[in-house]
């Protein structure tokens, strides 16, 4: 039982914090936090604790919580894990609210059960647990540094949440080289009570955070992950690094869907839907964090790239295809603003080349242009270097057009190359928060970063796409099979589950005799298709069991008879439950619908083509569900086949609102029955728009115990 959770500012505005084992001992992880939290200033009250008592860094040390004659906010435990577990009973008797954890030895190293004792009773206590296994946090609010890594954190407006520790330090280290000021750092550690959920929730309304970067290696509670990050990126970026891109999930999974939903495929789609930007390298995390924290967002879509070389002004036109940077191309306006400053053979086009004999001036007139003008919105500068610039007269040019566009609120960012004087040049402005970059793909992948998070907090807000399913007769279906202690679906069961959710199937039924199967056929309408149906003949077509295409009364007839008496020749023992009737399905573009319980984010849908394109390219879209129809449509948008969707060569265009309500529908089924682990529609006819779409067979597979 959970005795409610104190403040979360707690955690980052504590008023007093206790270092239990707090130490005069230099070597020690007890001393050096002790020395941290002195030395970085922070603006609370300390308090060492160690029976030994004595003194730490002119501070008295109390041999015990107890002495303490003040209320406690924070506990910082650093003592051997044996000693954890009492001393969080007396911090509870303290009436302490937050327990950051350095200790290691818990469920990392398979001591799940003296983690779970801490945590269970700080939470009956009303206490919640940082960690363990963390290197501290650092909270700028209160300039506390109540970490074992590096001193003399600069203030500043990126948060930083880490479950690498060893990382985690070397950023706090990174950070201090980049000159990048930092809010916060927390070391989640084991997350064995706070998780990166619990802090967005605080940062997200914290005003000194502008930008929130996550290294993550595994996700446990994912639906509240995902609920939170959609929450936070409405109101602050946030750039996530994740580790392993690991396919072993896939092989382990049971069905078709679980072997494309490799987990790495999983977290990257969820992270998209959730408006998170993810960097596949350190360098971009820092680079994005650096520039997003300073730079206001742009007004529009008029991106312009003024260079004085025309080979880095193509390079970075690819770039900005490449990271979706919109450029301004209107050749008209680009002329009237720029050919004052454009040789006859520069170009006043985008990229706009002011050629190599550009001096200081004329790039100062040329971006003084851009800034003037409300119909240009983003301008990336770049030079290569000539002999008519001094490094120094770069340098102030550089930082004077920086300082002007950031008083006009307008994003500019620099990508200089050339020699030593230019590397210094770029060290000199990067410490000083000036966006220059070595490489133009490192400044356009900054700017594409910085649309991105425009285009997503710029869409509009809808509420979860829900559909209204028949959960009664899906749970008949299941409880036909857990009676008969099967995990999986019989095709009618499934085919029932199908109905019940309203996915369109074949008109289809079992016929018992000569005459229904004839009434069956006759009420479908011509063609029809028979199977045979027993559960001792798995493989129909091999049997005989199957007969396509019948066109008339007389084919049926023949049909019906032809494939009793092939089974019964298959197998003279086989129960026979009848031949079924379906409707001749009209072929036209495959895909496949599914939705599975992914182990960390939970209900999750998926989208492919059908055929080789989920078989052979494995292209597939995977969101989190609930998801918004908006959602539900860009996800089969993103994969590669959509222009089958779309009509090729002269087809019309198919109907994808049929698909996105099968989606829907699947994502809603899964999340309302906990039995189902795996669901797939496969294949899913799509037909043309306005004519719907048709699933010819599911698949429904059920967890292994009751829920
Ligand atoms: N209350 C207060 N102080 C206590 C105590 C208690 N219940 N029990 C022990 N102490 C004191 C000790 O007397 C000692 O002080 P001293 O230096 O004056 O003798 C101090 O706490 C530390 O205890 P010690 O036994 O010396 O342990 P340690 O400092 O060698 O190791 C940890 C303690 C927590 C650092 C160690 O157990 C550990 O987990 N290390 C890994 C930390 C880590 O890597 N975390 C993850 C980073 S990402």
């Amino acid at each position: 039982m959970h005795a409610g959770s104190p403040d979360i500012s707690l955690l980052f505005e504590p008023k007093s914090v206790a270092v239990v084992g707090a130490s005069p001992n230099r070597g020690k992880i007890g001393y050096k936090i002790i020395e941290n939290i002195l030395e970085d200033g922070y603006k609370g009250r300390l308090y060492p604790v160690n029976p030994k008592g004595g003194e730490v860094l002119g501070h008295e040390i109390y041999t015990s919580l107890s002495a303490i004659p003040d209320d406690i906010d924070m506990a910082v435990l650093t003592i051997p894990e044996k000693q954890v577990f009492p001393a969080v009973q007396e911090c509870a008797a303290r009436g302490v609210k937050y327990l950051p954890i350095i200790t290691s030895g818990f469920s990392e190293v398979g001591n799940i059960e003296g983690e779970r004792q801490i945590v269970t009773y700080a939470r009956e206590h009303g206490m919640r647990v940082l960690g363990p296994n963390i290197f501290g946090l650092y909270s700028s609010r209160v300039s506390l540094n109540a970490t074992f890594g590096p001193r003399g954190i600069k203030h500043g407006k990126v948060a930083i949440l880490t479950q690498s520790g060893a990382l985690g330090i070397a950023m706090v280290g990174k950070t201090a080289v980049e000159n990048i000021g930092l809010s916060a750092i927390l070391s989640m550690g084991n997350k064995s009570d706070i998780d990166e959920a619990d802090v967005l929730e605080y940062l997200v309304r914290q005003d000194e955070t502008r930008i929130i970067l996550m290294y993550v290696e595994g996700v446990q509670k994912g639906e509240k992950f995902v609920q939170a990050l959609k929450a936070a990126t409405k109101v602050k970026p946030v750039v996530v690094i994740k580790s392993g891109r690991s396919k072993r999930g896939a092989v382990a999974a049971a069905s078709h869907t679980g072997s494309l939903a490799g987990a790495d495929e999983v977290f990257d789609a969820i992270m998209r839907q959730c408006g998170v930007m993810r960097a596949e390298s350190l360098k971009d995390a820092f680079n994005w964090c650096k520039f997003l924290a300073e730079s206001p967002l742009p007004e529009g879509d008029n991106g312009v790239i003024v260079t004085n070389g025309g080979g880095i002004g193509v390079m970075a036109t690819d770039a900005c295809e490449k990271h979706n940077v919109p450029l301004y191309d209107d050749a008209k306006t680009l002329k009237e603003i720029f050919s004052p400053v454009t040789p006859a053979f520069g170009s006043t086009k985008n990229p706009v080349d002011i050629t190599g004999q550009a001096t200081g001036e004329d790039y100062t007139t040329a971006l003084s242009a851009g800034l003037t003008r409300t119909d240009l919105h983003t301008v990336m500068a770049l030079y290569c270097e000539t002999a008519l610039f001094t490094p120094e007269s770069l340098t102030a040019m550089i930082r004077e057009n920086s300082r002007r566009y950031r008083e006009a609120g307008k994003p500019i960012l620099f990508s200089i190359i050339g020699g030593k004087a230019i590397e210094d040049s770029i060290s000199v402005l990067r410490k000083e928060g000036i966006p220059v970059f070595d490489d133009v793909y490192d400044a356009v992948s900054c700017m594409g970063t910085l649309y991105r998070y425009r285009r997503h907090v710029r869409e509009p807000l809808e509420a979860d796409a829900v559909a209204d399913i028949d959960l009664k007769r899906v749970e008949q279906a299941i409880a036909s099979a857990r009676a008969d202690n099967r995990t999986f679906l019989l095709p009618l069961e499934a085919h029932q589950v199908a109905r019940a959710v309203g996915i369109p199937m074949p008109k289809s039924g079992v016929a018992r005799s000569l005459d229904e199967a004839v009434r069956m056929a006759e009420g479908i309408g011509y063609p029809v298709v028979m199977k045979i149906v027993s559960k001792d003949i798995i493989h129909k077509s091999d049997a005989g069991g199957v007969a396509l295409d019948l066109d008339d009364k007389s084919e049926v007839i023949d049909a019906y008879q032809a494939i009793l008496h092939n089974a019964r020749r298959y197998n003279a023992k086989a129960r026979i439950d009848g031949v079924e009737v379906s409707e001749m399905i009209k072929r036209s573009t495959e895909t496949i619908v599914a939705a599975r319980r992914d182990a960390a984010f939970g209900p999750v849908v998926m989208f492919g083509l059908g055929g080789i394109y989920v078989e052979v390219m494995k292209d597939v879209a995977f969101r989190a569900f609930p998801l918004t129809l908006h959602e539900a449509r860009t996800m089969v948008k993103e994969t590669r086949s959509y222009p089958l969707l779309l009509g090729v060569r002269g087809e019309k265009r198919k109907d994808i609102d049929g698909v996105v309500d099968a989606i829907v529908k699947m994502g809603t089924l899964i999340s309302l029955c906990p039995d189902i682990t795996d669901i797939e529609l496969n294949p899913v006819v799509v037909y043309e728009h306005g004519q719907g779409v048709k699933a010819l067979d599911v698949r429904i597979l059920l967890g292994t115990s009751k829920r």
